[in-house]
């Protein structure tokens, strides 16, 4: 594959062998951290929101960042925010994927009117832009494409981040992950600094989502609480958080996919989608996003509905190297009985659940034909294995298993090897 942009940190073969130095159990053991932003949360968070800025100026200078189908939104926090005097600016042009060229856009306004307060109203795509945005103004000569975990950012010289999610599933309101897309590919990049300050969770942001993508957030969400508990990044913080998140989103996805006007089930969704959220930002995600990145590139697939594809089957993955998936199991009352058939068993249940809400569970089901499959695998596992999630897996990304793993979910198989 010909690349056709700059590179990014987790391209630089120094930072990849420290990535996977830093997973060993050994270097592990000597620190731990856990990054949160402060949380507002329920019917009376953006009053709550308002106090908070006014702790911060008197009169601040407010830059949302959003995208045009949820603008709507955006100008009810401004008119929340206007009448205690703070000046508002909305910019609207954030798009899905968020290209570069948008968060340059966005960070030439910024420059320009030099808010405190940097805004995100919308999805992850939203959040991703500010995040990024709000590098790019407080560092203008700094290349945000080599943010590095390692070496401190230096951020909240000008402005603090607030988040306020309009979906319920990316949990970028809680990570330091930003997804960019640069040469037709997507790069990612994470740094503890980049948490927000702020995540505002208001279940009325989130009751116009429509069912299907209700569906695939919440399976994004349900990934991501997965991914974290089997990590073995994960530790004593993450692990309560992520079965909480597992169990809301057992419990509730159903019920919001069925009737998006169930505000109970909206708000615990959003819950467990921040939850899951702060568990895999404190511990990892798992290879289901590498190998849902990659199709989600190659094959055009939403994000939730490919990573929800692939849970199950990274489960299986990471099964042969670690029986934490058997507390799992306990947590989701999988009967007792061997090791091996009760991971049959976990898996199923995913799969099932997967179904239920809608969502595919195979390829195949996708549409794409075989030979159209066959003939993209090696570019499937060339994007995946280069994937920065590739690197945080428990069990070691190889082109062999990944190629395995992609056949093995095209056609529904649970995972044997
Ligand atoms: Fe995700």
């Amino acid at each position: 594959m010909t690349r056709q942009r700059p590179t990014w940190w987790a391209e630089d073969p120094f930072n990849r062998t420290l990535a996977l130095a830093a997973g060993a159990s050994s270097v592990r053991g000597l620190q731990t951290a856990f990054f949160v932003p402060r949380i507002l949360a329920g019917a009376q968070a953006l009053n709550m929101l308002q106090s908070a800025v006014a702790g911060i100026a008197a009169a601040a200078r407010v830059l949302i960042i959003t995208d045009q189908v949820v603008r709507p939104l955006a100008e009810r926090v401004a008119a929340a925010l206007r009448p205690a005097g703070h000046t508002v600016e909305i910019l609207d042009g954030v798009l899905p994927e968020v290209p570069v060229e948008v968060v340059e856009q966005g960070a030439a306004v910024a420059q320009q009117f030099a808010p405190q307060l940097i805004m995100a109203v919308g999805g992850g795509s939203a959040i991703d832009a500010a995040k990024i945005i709000w590098v790019r103004y407080e560092k203008p000569d700094f290349d945000f494409r080599q943010i590095n975990i390692l070496e401190p950012l230096g951020l909240r010289k000008k402005a603090l981040l607030v988040a306020i999610p309009t979906t319920a599933g990316t949990g970028s309101e809680a990570t330091g992950a930003a997804v960019l897309t640069e040469g037709g590919q997507k790069m990612s990049t994470t740094h503890p600094e980049l948490v927000p300050d702020f995540a505002v969770l208001d279940p009325a942001f989130t009751a116009g989502m429509p069912p299907q993508l209700t569906a695939y957030t919440g399976l994004d969400a349900l990934s991501h609480a997965t991914g974290a508990f089997l990590s073995h990044w994960a530790n004593e913080f993450t692990d309560p958080l992520a079965l909480q998140a597992i169990d809301l989103v057992f419990q509730y996805l159903p019920r919001a996919v069925a009737d998006g006007a169930d505000m109970e089930a909206r708000t615990k969704m959003q819950l467990a989608a921040c939850l899951a959220g702060i568990a895999f930002a404190n511990a990892a995600c798992g290879p289901d996003h590498a190998l849902g990145h990659s199709l989600g590139k190659v094959f055009g697939v939403h994000h939730g509905a490919a990573v929800g594809l692939f849970t199950p089957y990274a489960m299986g993955y990471v099964a042969r190297v670690s029986d934490k998936y058997l507390k799992l199991a306990d947590w989701l009352g999988i009967e007792p009985g061997p090791a091996r058939e009760r991971l049959a068993a976990l898996c199923r249940r995913y799969l099932d659940f997967t179904r239920a809400v809608g969502a595919p569970t195979t390829i195949g089901e996708l549409g794409i034909t075989r030979p159209d499959f066959e003939a993209r695998l090696p570019e499937l596992v060339e994007l995946a294995l280069t994937d920065g999630v590739s690197l945080l897996s428990r069990r070691p990304a190889t082109a062999e298993n990944y190629r395995r793993l992609y056949q093995y979910a095209y056609d529904g198989l649970l995972v044997d090897f």
